[in-house]
């Protein structure tokens, strides 16, 4: 079952310890309760989504104690450092390219080439993620559709038994969801309103756009809340689903043992387990793209995976990219 631990130093010290070791914590923070794993371990990270029965993989924030340790992974403009003199720790959430050496797994990103950041308030979860010394990745700490939860119980009425820990700090103070602005896509974007006041933001950067970009009047990168767009993170080469082996000029990604002859083959999950196809999804659609370009062929046949648990994320995805390009 899941421990609940008291946000003392006995507390926090497990709570760290946990995370380090792939296991998933739920912390609070000063807007919700955050489910969190080491952003790290593409395994933890996919387990994320497994405890909150997404049927989709949304890109997760990773939290940092302090802008220098979030600024090691993203390329921050000086836009970004302002707001995050001024807001942090607090509820702000910037969006910013991944440096190239940024360990956050690709799950964690939903295969995106930008990186949600924040350093959140509160002595309790800024020593945790101290602790830890890894982004921690982490969406609100409910199961998918319910409500953010603000307290250690909310956290429990919806994942007691799925994740090892709570820490538990109390109500959260804020009470919503940080608010995400996009700072990737040349000019700032909000994404998402939510604790900081967008005046308060525009007082530091001055007027930004908001709401939906119409896909057509912006450039397409400058759309990034992927849920909205039906092929986002598409390979370059083609790809077909349903497969039940590869083509002679295809590369293949293989859910379970391979058909003989495929000459391309990543495989997802040897023994059928879908949180580990999930947590390889990403990195497979990439690395089958390049070894496919390499060789030249061309595409990808895609085995089928099954509609349960998170293979319905992983399904989504694999549609996403196999869908008609905009
Ligand atoms: O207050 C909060 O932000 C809480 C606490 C736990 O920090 N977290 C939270 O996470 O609300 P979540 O997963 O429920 O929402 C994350 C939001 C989503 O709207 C997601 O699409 C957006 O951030 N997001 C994350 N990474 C993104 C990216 N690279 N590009 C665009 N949007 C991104
Ligand atoms: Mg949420």
């Amino acid at each position: 079952m899941t421990q609940r631990l008291l946000d003392d130093a006995a507390g926090i010290a497990r709570a760290a310890e946990l995370l380090r070791s792939g296991e998933l914590v739920a912390f609070g923070t000063e807007t919700v309760y955050g489910l969190g794993a080491d952003a790290t371990d593409t395994r933890a990270v996919a387990s994320v989504f497994d405890a909150k029965g997404r049927p989709h993989f949304n890109p997760l924030i990773c939290h940092y104690p302090d802008a220098d340790a979030a600024f090691r992974h993203v390329v921050a403009s000086a836009e970004a450092r302002a707001l995050a003199e001024r807001f942090w720790p607090g509820p702000l959430t910037l969006v910013l390219p991944r440096r190239v050496t940024c360990p956050v797994a690709l799950l964690a990103g939903a295969g995106l080439d930008t990186l949600a950041v924040r350093v959140p308030m509160g002595a309790t979860a800024l020593e945790l993620l101290r602790q830890v010394g890894r982004p921690v990745a982490a969406p609100s700490a409910n199961r998918s559709g319910e409500v953010s939860p603000t307290t250690a119980a909310h956290v429990l009425a919806g994942l007691d038994g799925r994740i090892a820990a709570v820490l538990d700090s109390g109500d959260c103070a804020v009470g919503v969801e940080s608010t995400v602005l996009d700072l990737a896509a040349g000019r700032p974007f909000l994404l998402r309103p939510g604790g900081a006041a967008i005046a308060d933001i525009e007082a530091v950067i001055g007027p930004f756009g908001r709401g939906i970009t119409p896909l057509a009047a912006e450039a397409p990168r400058t759309l990034r809340s992927p849920g909205l767009l039906v092929s986002h993170y598409a390979p370059r080469l083609p790809v077909r689903l349903d497969a039940a082996t590869a083509g002679a000029q295809e590369a293949l990604l293989a859910f379970g043992p391979a058909p003989a002859g495929a000459v391309c083959v990543f495989q997802l999950s040897a023994g059928r387990d879908v949180v580990e196809a999930a947590s390889r999804l990403f990195a497979g659609l990439r690395w089958l793209d390049a070894e496919g370009a390499r060789l030249g062929l061309a595409g990808i046949a895609a085995m089928p995976v099954p509609l349960e648990g998170l293979g319905l994320a992983i399904n989504d995805r694999l549609q996403r990219a196999a869908a008609p390009r905009p």
